[in-house]
């Protein structure tokens, strides 16, 4: 079997999970990567063994790259992704699948066009708890979905932002906590619900108003294919990183989703099952997916089958999003 020559472009907080997900795939070799930032750069090259290049125009160049990682801000998803496909190149793209529907539908049509691969990275679709989740949804033993909730609540302080000055600002990362933390759970919910309308959404800054100028609070009222109602909450306000919550209510049962926990209530009775998985790198609110979502990016890829996260997939969850930014209301105040 062939090696399949990779490249990663931005070498920042997230590269590190792609970095060792690849260093356990026989076949896949990281031949290149690139950043910005020299220091950052000549790390990732040192530790990696791999070609630096500070431009990912001449990445993407290489013959010898069959594939490449889009790991940098946000605003640069599109324009990279869209030069990469059009260079040959299969491309998995760190969510959020470009920063406006126009962006995710070019994305989605340069693959096409390219006869290329394109997936975006919701790790947390490969969640044990989630596949689970899927599971029971698909086998019908609860019954008629009815609808359900979501609920976020992480802490992202002053330097998180600071330190990173692409976030937090409209242009270049293309919202907050909606866009860049709350977006997975967002594409969880529409992967076990199906696709859902907005119905309302409300975003405010109530913490970081001075540091950012997009939201760090967001809450929507959402509705499945059948008319069910979802109420999804999300905030960068909290006090720690909780764990991600869902609740999902069935004709004959319920199913909660606390972190990895996650109890499945039904005719038969309520039992609790423990999808917790030893983190092997990165931060604990990102989850063990990128392994085995990377993995399965490439033995779909090797085996000449379409990859498990399509370009539909992304495009639709940004459509979503895009219907929330467009429509957020602001907050009302009862008359003085
Ligand atoms: N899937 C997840 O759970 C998860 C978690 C964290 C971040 N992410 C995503 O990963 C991406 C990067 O986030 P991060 O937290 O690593 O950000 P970061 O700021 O830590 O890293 C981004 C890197 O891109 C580099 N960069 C900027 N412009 C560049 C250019 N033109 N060419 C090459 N490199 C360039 C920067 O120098 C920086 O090193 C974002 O899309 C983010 O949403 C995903």
């Amino acid at each position: 079997m062939d090696t399949m020559g990779v490249g990663i472009i931005g070498c920042g907080m997230i590269s590190g999970n792609h970095f060792h997900a690849l260093s356990k795939l026989s076949h896949v070799s990281l031949r290149a990567v690139c950043d910005i930032d020299e220091e950052k750069l000549e790390k990732a090259a040192k530790e990696q063994h791999a070609q630096g290049y500070t431009s990912w125009r001449e990445l993407i160049a290489r013959s010898d790259i069959d594939s490449v990682h889009i790991c940098v801000p946000h605003y640069l998803h599109a324009e990279i992704a869209i030069a990469a496909l059009g260079a040959g190149k299969h491309v998995l793209c760190e969510k959020p699948m470009g920063v406006s529907l126009a962006e995710a539908q070019a994305m989605e049509a340069a693959a096409r066009d390219a006869g290329k691969t394109l997936t975006v990275c919701f790790q947390n679709r490969y969640n044990g708890a989630s596949q689970r989740m899927k599971e029971v949804i698909e086998e019908g033993t609860l019954g008629k979905l009815l609808g359900g909730s979501a609920f976020v609540a992480w802490n992202r302080a002053e330097p998180y932002y600071v330190n990173s000055p692409w976030r937090g600002r409209w242009e270049t990362e293309g919202g907050s906590v909606l866009i860049n933390q709350a977006i997975h759970t967002l594409d969880l919910l529409r992967f076990l619900a199906g696709d859902l309308k907005l119905a309302a959404c409300t975003m405010s800054a109530k913490r970081l108003a001075e540091t950012i100028e997009t939201e760090d609070t967001c809450d929507m009222l959402l509705q499945g294919p059948d008319g069910e109602r979802y109420l999804f909450y999300a905030s960068n306000c909290g006090v720690s990183n909780l764990p991600v919550q869902m609740h999902l209510t069935f004709e004959k049962g319920e199913m909660h989703l606390h972190g990895a926990l996650l109890t499945i209530k039904g005719p038969e009775g309520t039992v609790t099952e423990d999808y917790t998985t030893a983190l092997a790198v990165g931060k604990d609110y990102w989850g063990s997916g990128h392994g085995p979502f990377i993995e399965d990016f490439y033995r779909r890829l090797l085996a000449g089958d379409p990859p498990y996260i399509t370009p539909a997939d992304g495009r639709e969850t940004t459509r979503l999003m895009e219907e929330a930014y467009t429509q957020a209301m602001t907050v009302r105040r009862r008359p003085t």
